[in-house]
């Protein structure tokens, strides 16, 4: 196995695709995500443009959808959520798709929707997605940041580095095999700084202090809990994402 950390999907290779995908968007969308199947979301689509997102779910029984998107951090003005984990309770989403586009998630999404097998991470679910890659040692592994538009997010390159670290950790093959990039180094780095102070760095990060101009402090702690969710997302065709069992 090789792991490649890549900050954003802009800094992707576009001339090849991993045998395995993790797509990382800790402030919000992966968080988001997790949080939507383990509430019993039968799924989530993933849309990066909004009119796409508003064609697909007018097909789709009105009484099992929920559309669900933000712009900017802001929820889009006429859909039922916006980007919030914490709107994603049961009684909201139970047995319901969700019709998600967000900002850089699902834009990420997009970008590498084409690999052989595609999941997502954030901090609330690391260990779920560190167990999936152990078991199943795919030749190659990309943790992708969604960053923002296009730019880095801090959050996104710890949370690679707390999915890496234990990968590293736990594989008797000597860690220079299996370093693909010097990326990987340095998420390893950044999560080890920050690991015992994640709000902390949140408060930092400009995403974090964007979320915190919109009063999403509540958000901010829920995404950096660390393996409070023992679930997977996996991706069952392009672009839905469905809970791995
Ligand atoms: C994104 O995709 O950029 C984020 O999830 C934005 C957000 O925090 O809602």
């Amino acid at each position: 196995m090789k792991l490649f950390v890549y900050h954003t999907p802009e800094a992707t290779p576009s001339d090849t695709l991993p045998d395995c995908a993790v797509v990382i968007d800790v402030l919000r969308a992966t968080t988001t995500i997790a949080t939507a199947l383990d509430a019993g979301a039968e799924a989530v689509q993933a849309f990066s443009d909004l009119e796409l997102l508003r064609q697909e779910s007018e097909n789709y029984p009105v009484n099992k959808r929920l559309r669900a998107g933000e712009r900017g951090g802001k929820k889009v003005e006429d859909f039922d959520l916006g980007n919030s984990p914490l709107d994603c309770t049961p009684e909201v989403v139970q047995s319901k798709r969700l019709f998600l586009s967000t900002t850089n998630g699902t834009r990420a999404l997009k970008r590498v929707e084409n690999s052989a097998t595609l999941i997502t991470a954030a901090q609330i679910n690391r260990q779920a997605a560190v167990n999936y890659i152990l078991e199943r040692q795919p030749e190659t592994v990309w943790l992708v940041g969604s960053g923002w538009q296009g730019s880095y997010s801090i959050e996104d390159t710890a949370c690679a580095g707390a999915i890496a670290l234990p990968i590293l950790n736990r594989l008797e093959v000597s860690q220079p095999d299996l370093i693909g990039n010097d990326e990987v180094i340095g998420a390893i780095a950044l999560y080890s700084r920050w690991e015992k102070d994640l709000v902390g760095m949140f408060h930092q990060a400009s995403h974090g202090k964007r979320l915190l101009d919109l009063n999403c402090i509540e958000d901010l702690k829920y995404c950096a809990q660390t393996d409070t969710l023992n679930i997977l997302p996996i991706q069952s065709q392009p672009g839905v994402l469905v809970k791995h069992t």
